[in-house]
């Protein structure tokens, strides 16, 4: 069968700093892969190469078995079309109310009139489930859940085949972790799309993931299922999951021993 997404080979770079060095990574249709790896790892930079967003030097990124690199942002269109994303940090527009955000593609796009689009962001704050009376407020006046919760409904509003989520819980307490979690789980489910969310959260790799990809120095250096991730003794995975401050993975170059370092009391 066919992968959904295949990236393979991916390099990426700015100036003579190597962010991707040969990223290699398939997700099948429905699947929900999840992408984990250190800040600065280089998690958003594949997320934008596949938006297009960034082009990487080499490498092939396919969707649906058609090579998209190097393909030109007004021939992208049948490919954007079918992709929802929610954005780091959410990337609501301030100046529209609830209601133009999460139908925005729809007007933009389609031009779809006001009471259609209206229609439609009913629907899918629904699916996030808010309610109607959000339509009118500015994101601006939201709590940083309901931000999100109204970025996920954007996300899904025009029912993509594929939505991408880059770090949907960063800054939410415990318990909203878990309700976006799983929104993020059953909008996918009932649209049956194909997702890949990046994140730090260890909760979220367990409520969502299908598959597990750790990036590391610019390449995917594990990947598996989360009963695999469980029961992995790969040190670098072990560290990492574990949020450990010292093994064999290097922070800004340096690499902490256990031996060698001074924890402070916290
Ligand atoms: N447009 C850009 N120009 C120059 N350097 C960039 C650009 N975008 C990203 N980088 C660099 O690429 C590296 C990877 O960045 P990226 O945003 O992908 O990290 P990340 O894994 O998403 O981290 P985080 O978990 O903190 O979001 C960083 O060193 C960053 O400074
Ligand atoms: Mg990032």
């Amino acid at each position: 069968m066919t992968a959904k997404i295949a990236l393979s080979d991916i390099h990426k770079s700015f100036g003579s700093k190597d962010v991707l060095r040969g990223v290699n990574l398939e997700v099948e249709t429905g699947q929900s892969v999840v992408v984990i790896g250190g800040s600065g790892s280089g998690k958003s930079v594949m997320l934008k190469s596949i938006l297009g967003l960034l082009t990487p030097e080499s490498g092939s990124i396919k969707i649906d078995g058609q090579e998209t690199l190097g393909v030109a942002r007004r021939h992208r269109a049948h490919i954007d079309n079918q992709i929802g994303m929610l954005f780091q940090n959410g990337a609501l527009f301030d100046s529209l109310p609830v209601w133009k955000n999460v139908a925005f593609r729809a007007i933009q796009n389609d031009g779809m009139g006001e009471a259609d689009a209206r229609d439609l962001a009913v629907d899918a704050l629904k699916r996030v489930e808010l309610g109607p009376e959000l339509l009118d407020l500015s994101p601006a006046s939201l709590s940083g859940g309901m931000h999100k919760r109204v970025g996920l409904a954007r996300a899904i509003a025009s029912k993509p085949e594929i939505i991408f989520f880059d770090e949907p819980t960063t800054g939410l307490d415990p318990i909203m972790t878990d309700v976006i979690n799983h929104l993020i789980r059953d909008c996918a489910r009932e649209l049956g799309a194909t997702t890949m969310t990046i994140t730090h959260d260890m909760t979220s790799v367990r409520a969502i993931a299908d598959k597990t990809a750790l990036l590391y120095k610019g390449e995917i250096i594990w990947q598996g299922t989360t009963e695999q991730l469980e029961a992995s003794d790969d040190p670098f995975l072990n560290q990492f999951i574990n949020g450990l401050p010292y093994g064999p993975i290097e922070v800004e170059g340096q690499r902490i021993e256990a031996a060698s370092s001074q924890m402070g009391a916290e």
